[in-house]
C-alpha cells in the first residue's frame, strides 16, 4: 500500500500532493495515526484450520465481501481526470463500498451508476436545512445505500503544507455538482454555503430518512453514546485523517473506549492510518466492524485510475487475509481482543 504514495508523487503536481498528504498543525497526529498501529502487537495462535478464510461482514443488513470501505475524499479530479467516477468503478470491481461526497467533482449519478458495489453518500451540511433534506432524498432516489454526515469540521483545520505549497483549487474543478433531472447541472458550491450541523439537525435528518445514518468523526465516548441515542445507525471513529486539529489521539487509540461505551448497540467504522492487513485486523479486534482507507486509494487513483483503486483494495484485502491466517482466525467473528498481545 505504501508504494502508491511515491508513485503518485511522480504524477501529481506538488501542491496537489501536499493537499492530499498533509495534516493539521505540526502533523503529530498525522504521524501517530500510523505509528499507533505499529505500537500494537499481535498474538498468534497455531494449528487452527485456516484453509477457508471468510472476510465477509454484514452492515445495515447488507452483506459485504470484506470490511474495507473507501473513505469520502473531496475533489478527486485533482488526482485523476475521471475523479470520483473512476474511484467508484475501481471500488465496485474490488467489492468495496465507495462513499461519494458532497464535494465530488464528477457527477454523483455517474458514480452510483458505475459501481457494482453499494455507494454511500457523504453529506457536508449546507446552510439551508431543507436543502440537506433534498440532497438526501435525491441520493436515496439515485440508489445510495446509506447517508454519512461529517460532524467533525466546524471550521477547516490549519493545514500548513498545502498553504506553503500555494495550493489553490483550479477553477475547472472547484465546484461540486449534481446533474439535475430537469435543468442539467445544479451547482451546490455556489447555491449553498457549508454549515455545521448540531445534534438537533441530526435528529431532524434522522426523522427524514429511512436510510442508514452514519456520523463520521467521533472520538469521544460521550459523543458516541449521544450518536446512538440520536438514532445514528453507525459511527465512524476518525480524526479526519488528522486534517482538523493536531494532537488529537490516533484513531486506533480512541477506538477501545468508544467500543466499550457503545457496547455493540451500533456498528463502528474506523479510519485513519489503515495501511496494512494487520491494521484491519487490529481495528476489528478492538471493536470496529469495518475500516475505511483515505489517502492510499487516492494515490492509487492518481497512479492508475480505476484499476489502481481496485488494485489498492485487493492488496489490502489479501494482506488482511494473510494476517487472519497467520494469527489463526478463519472468520471475522473469530477476531476479538484475544488477537492483541
Ligand atoms: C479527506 N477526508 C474527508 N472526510 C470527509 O468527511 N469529507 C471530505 O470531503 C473529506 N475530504 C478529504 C480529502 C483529503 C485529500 C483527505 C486526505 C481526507 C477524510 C477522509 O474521509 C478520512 O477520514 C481520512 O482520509 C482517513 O485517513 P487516511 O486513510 O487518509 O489515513
Amino acid at each position: 500500500m505504501a508504494d502508491f504514495e511515491p508513485a503518485a508523487l511522480e504524477v501529481l503536481p506538488h501542491a496537489v500532493y501536499e493537499f492530499i498528504a498533509g495534516g493539521a498543525g505540526d502533523e503529530i497526529t498525522n504521524r501517530d495515526n500510523e505509528a499507533a498501529f505499529n505500537r500494537i502487537k499481535l498474538r498468534q495462535r497455531v494449528l487452527r484450520d485456516v484453509t477457508r478464510l471468510d472476510t465477509a461482514i454484514t452492515l445495515f443488513g447488507q452483506r459485504l465481501p470484506h470490511p474495507i470501505i473507501l473513505a469520502p475524499i473531496a475533489y478527486q479530479r485533482l488526482a485523476h481526470p475521471e475523479g470520483e467516477v473512476a474511484a467508484a468503478r475501481g471500488a465496485g470491481v474490488a467489492g468495496a463500498v465507495f462513499i461519494v461526497g458532497t464535494t465530488a467533482t464528477a457527477p454523483i449519478e455517474d458514480c452510483l451508476a458505475e459501481s457494482q458495489s453499494p455507494v454511500w453518500f457523504l453529506l457536508y451540511w449546507q446552510s439551508d436545512r431543507s436543502f440537506n433534506g433534498e440532497l438526501v432524498s435525491r441520493m436515496a432516489a439515485l440508489g445510495a445505500k446509506a447517508i454519512s454526515v461529517t460532524v467533525d469540521l466546524p471550521t477547516p483545520g490549519d493545514r500548513r503544507r498545502q498553504f506553503r505549497a500555494g495550493f489553490k483549487m483550479p477553477d475547472s474543478i472547484a465546484t461540486p455538482y449534481f446533474k439535475d433531472r430537469n435543468t442539467g447541472v445544479l451547482n451546490v458550491g455556489t447555491a449553498q454555503k457549508r454549515a455545521m450541523p448540531t445534534w438537533a439537525d441530526i435528529a431532524w435528518l434522522r426523522s427524514l430518512t429511512t436510510l442508514p445514518l452514519i456520523l463520521k468523526g467521533i472520538l469521544d465516548p460521550d459523543d458516541a453514546e449521544q450518536a446512538s441515542g440520536t438514532g445514528a445507525d453507525a459511527i465512524v471513529v476518525s480524526n479526519h485523517g488528522s486534517r482538523n486539529v493536531d494532537t488529537l489521539p490516533a484513531a486506533i487509540d480512541a477506538l477501545p473506549a468508544i467500543a466499550e461505551r457503545v457496547a455493540g448497540r451500533i456498528p463502528i467504522v474506523l479510519d485513519g492510518g489503515v495501511r496494512r492487513g494487520t491494521d484491519v485486523l487490529k481495528a476489528i479486534a478492538l471493536g470496529a466492524t469495518a475500516v475505511m482507507i483515505g489517502r492510499p486509494y487516492v494515490y492509487a487513483l492518481a497512479t492508475a485510475g480505476a484499476e489502481g483503486v481496485a488494485h489498492c483494495v485487493n492488496l489490502l484485502r489479501r494482506d488482511f487475509e494473510m494476517a487472519m491466517a497467520l494469527t489463526g482466525r478463519a472468520r471475522i467473528g473469530e477476531i476479538d481482543r484475544s488477537v492483541i498481545w
